[in-house]
């Protein structure tokens, strides 16, 4: 195995979804794939897959919870330690937690602003140095169409991609003179884990909209990358709900989306109870985006409170109720 196209990109969240799509399409371009997110044995089975479907790809893994503290540093400094040089950093691992504010679980807000705005601008501060110092790379930050506007019983989720996006064209400004770009990403609905770590299954968007597909954003996301474009929308759909966004006032879609994310009355299905004693593991590795559903790896083992984890916790309490 060789690094063919001799470039590297680091990819957060890979193991699924978006991340793990953005991961193919470096692979196919012959990319060397640093693949990072927080649960090893689902990141290792991800890696599997496209040193699989890639053999002449090399794949790495990094196994660590970018909602704490010191995580970008350690990362920082393992990719240092192999003396990979990345060309290509992306910030895509997130989730989201569903639910009016005043009932949302804290722990699980408090991780989520921890990895989806501060890991995301500390990874950005430590390879951007690099990147300027070789007045070469590209980052890709994973906004959202919530980038745009407020999301009722996502507010805080919402927030941090509002954040992203204001983070990343102040920074493509300043970055202008240079040959790094800084590109972001904002999918509409998509049909990854997203929904089922969020909690927000039954809401209506999930339940009577129609989803884009991880392949497609991600096919949409890496060619603005690799074009050096400011801004990625992919599909029509979601071309549609920015633009709306931008003409009407802000209490108008605040109304329409608190709307849309509303819960749909569940389905009374017999038998189709889920475990109440299924672990924040299982629930990560019983379906993947990767494609195939997987039986779920029975333990978890972990004493940190993580996005699945409190997903886990929340459906458990929920079903007591
Ligand atoms: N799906 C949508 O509708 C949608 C729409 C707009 C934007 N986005 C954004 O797209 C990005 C990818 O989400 P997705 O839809 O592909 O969801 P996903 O399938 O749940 O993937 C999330 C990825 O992030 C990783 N991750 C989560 N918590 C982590 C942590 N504490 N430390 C390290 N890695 C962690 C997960 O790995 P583990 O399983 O190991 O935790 C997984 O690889 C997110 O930033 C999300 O906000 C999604």
């Amino acid at each position: 195995m060789e690094n063919q196209s001799g470039k590297t990109a680091l990819i957060t969240g890979a193991s699924s979804g978006i991340g793990f799509e953005l991961t193919r399409c470096f692979a196919r371009d012959n990319y060397q794939v640093i693949m990072v997110a927080h649960f090893p044995e689902k990141l290792q089975e991800a890696a599997r897959q496209i040193q699989q479907e890639f053999p002449n790809v090399l794949a790495h893994t990094i196994a660590v919870d970018l909602s704490k503290d010191n995580a970008p540093d350690k990362l920082f400094e393992e990719v240092q330690q192999h003396g990979w040089q990345l060309d290509v950093l992306v910030n895509n691992a997130g989730f989201g937690e569903y639910g009016p504010f005043s009932e949302s679980d804290w722990a699980k807000e408090s991780a989520m602003i921890h990895l989806n705005v501060i890991s995301l601008v500390h990874l950005t501060k430590l390879f951007l140095t690099g990147m300027l110092n070789r007045n070469n790379g590209k980052i890709l930050q994973l906004g959202s169409v919530a980038s745009f506007m407020p999301a009722p019983l996502q507010s805080v989720y919402g927030a941090t991609k509002a954040f992203i996006l204001s983070f990343s064209e102040a920074l493509q400004e300043e970055l202008k003179d240079t040959d790094v770009t800084v590109t972001v990403l904002c999918p509409p609905a998509t049909d990854t884990n997203f929904f089922r770590v969020a909690g927000a299954e039954n809401s209506k968007m999930v339940q009577d909209g129609s989803m884009a597909s991880a392949e497609e954003v991600a096919a949409g996301g890496y060619e603005a990358l690799m074009k050096g474009d400011a801004r990625a929308v992919p599909t029509f759909k979601a071309k549609m709900e920015v633009a709306q966004a931008n003409i009407l006032p802000d209490s108008v879609v605040a109304s329409m989306m608190h709307k849309q994310s509303e819960e749909k009355k569940p389905k009374k299905t017999a038998g189709k109870k889920e475990s109440t004693k299924a672990s924040a593991e299982s629930l990560a590795m019983a379906e993947t985006e990767t494609g195939t559903k997987k039986k779920a790896s029975a333990k978890s083992g972990k004493a940190e409170t993580s996005g699945t984890e409190a997903a886990a916790k929340k459906k458990n309490s929920k079903k007591k109720d």
